[in-house]
């Protein structure tokens, strides 16, 4: 097997997420604008071209494939894609092949994900109150969202919710959020928004840092840590009183940059080697100008030899520095 792919802070990479699209059919307020420019569909990747590019990640040792977006299943013929790539979990290539969705086309596709090796997927959903999802998403529709949970929990697979943590929106659910998850066998994690794109609203209004949120939860629960790891950037507690696992994700008040394992790709071909900087590489050009992958290879190679250390998102009383210009929906977060 090829040597494994380390960056110059000796960490392994090891998960690579995919944006199979950057459209979504919900416009969450902290994700994008109401008016978005998407990119034409002649620019995208083919699902052809996406499978030889997550080939050659899992060539050279990569070991979780998350699919993401925009919303990954608005992508047309998008179950062809899991398909193919169900046989590098078939080979054991690939110990993880999964996605994050906002739900709402996931009815139809459960349980052939299920077939296709998917085994647990990711949920976005920051309320339960009809109102004030829609609100949220300015035009999602929450039934359609559990009808895609349900049937996910049916095909078998582990469901995990994202509740981005936004203040005086839905910090009031988070209680509500995390008793109803957990009653269904449902993992829970909370997210500190991040400061990508510009999304017309103050981001410095919208911050809730989880640290605050879980010492008022442990006035209220047992939260015991847990050494579970996904190997994304969640941080596990144990809540005794439901038995539930409850997430944190925390770029801001507890870094995890030191324990980074994944870059990701853009619908385009655009290897981005951290979340929260503009420095990528183009995979696109070395993908088409030849049939074999070696010029793929040594792109990637060279991409995660210049791998920064981390983030510098900034969200405080001085502001909020729009870290980088793109949407988180540019490369699924
Ligand atoms: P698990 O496999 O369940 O651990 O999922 P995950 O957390 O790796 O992926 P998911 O798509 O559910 O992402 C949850 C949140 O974590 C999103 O808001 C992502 O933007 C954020 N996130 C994922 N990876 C990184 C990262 O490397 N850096 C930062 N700052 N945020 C990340
Ligand atoms: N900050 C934090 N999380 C975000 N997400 C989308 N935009 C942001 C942001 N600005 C979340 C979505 C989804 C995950 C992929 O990223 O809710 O769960
Ligand atoms: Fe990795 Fe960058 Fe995310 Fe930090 S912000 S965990 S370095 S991708």
């Amino acid at each position: 097997a090829a040597p494994a792919l380390i960056d110059p802070f000796g960490r392994e990479i090891s998960y690579v997420r995919v944006s199979v699209t950057d459209r979504c059919d919900m416009r969450c307020v902290y994700c994008m604008s109401e008016d978005m420019n998407f990119l034409p569909k002649r620019d995208l990747l083919s699902l052809e071209e996406l499978d030889r590019l997550c080939a050659a990640f899992i060539g050279r040792g990569v070991r979780k494939l998350r699919i993401t977006g925009g919303e990954p299943l608005v992508r047309r013929n998008i179950m062809s894609l899991f398909r193919s790539l169900s046989r590098h979990i078939e080979s054991g290539a690939l110990a993880e092949l999964t996605l994050t969705t906002n739900g709402s086309q996931l009815a139809p596709h459960a349980a052939a994900l299920a077939d296709c090796g998917v085994r647990r997927l990711n949920i976005s959903l920051d309320s339960l109150d009809p109102q004030k999802f829609r609100a949220i998403t300015r035009w999602g529709d929450l039934k359609q969202v559990l009808a895609g949970l349900d049937a996910a929990q049916r095909a078998g697979l582990a469901v995990k919710i994202n509740m981005v943590a936004l203040k005086g929106v839905n910090d009031g659910e988070i209680v509500p959020m995390l008793e109803w998850a957990h009653g269904r066998g449902i993992d829970l994690t909370l997210i500190e928004v991040m400061p990508l794109g510009d999304i017309s609203q103050d981001r410095v209004g919208q911050f809730l840092p989880l640290s605050l949120v879980e010492s008022q939860l442990a006035e209220r629960y047992t939260l015991r840590a847990l050494d579970y790891k996904t190997g994304g950037p969640a941080r596990y507690v144990r809540v005794a009183e439901t038995g539930g696992r409850l997430g944190f994700i925390t770029p801001h008040t507890h870094n995890f940059c030191e324990s980074c394992n994944r870059v990701r790709v853009t619908c385009t071909g655009t290897l981005y080697m951290c979340l929260g900087q503009e420095d990528a590489a183009d995979l696109r050009g070395p993908l088409r100008s030849s049939a074999a992958d070696d010029l793929l290879k040594d792109a990637i190679e060279d991409a995660i030899a210049r791998k920064p250390k981390g983030h510098d998102f900034v969200i405080d009383r001085s502001g909020a520095k729009p870290a980088v210009a793109r949407h988180m929906s540019v490369t699924g977060g």
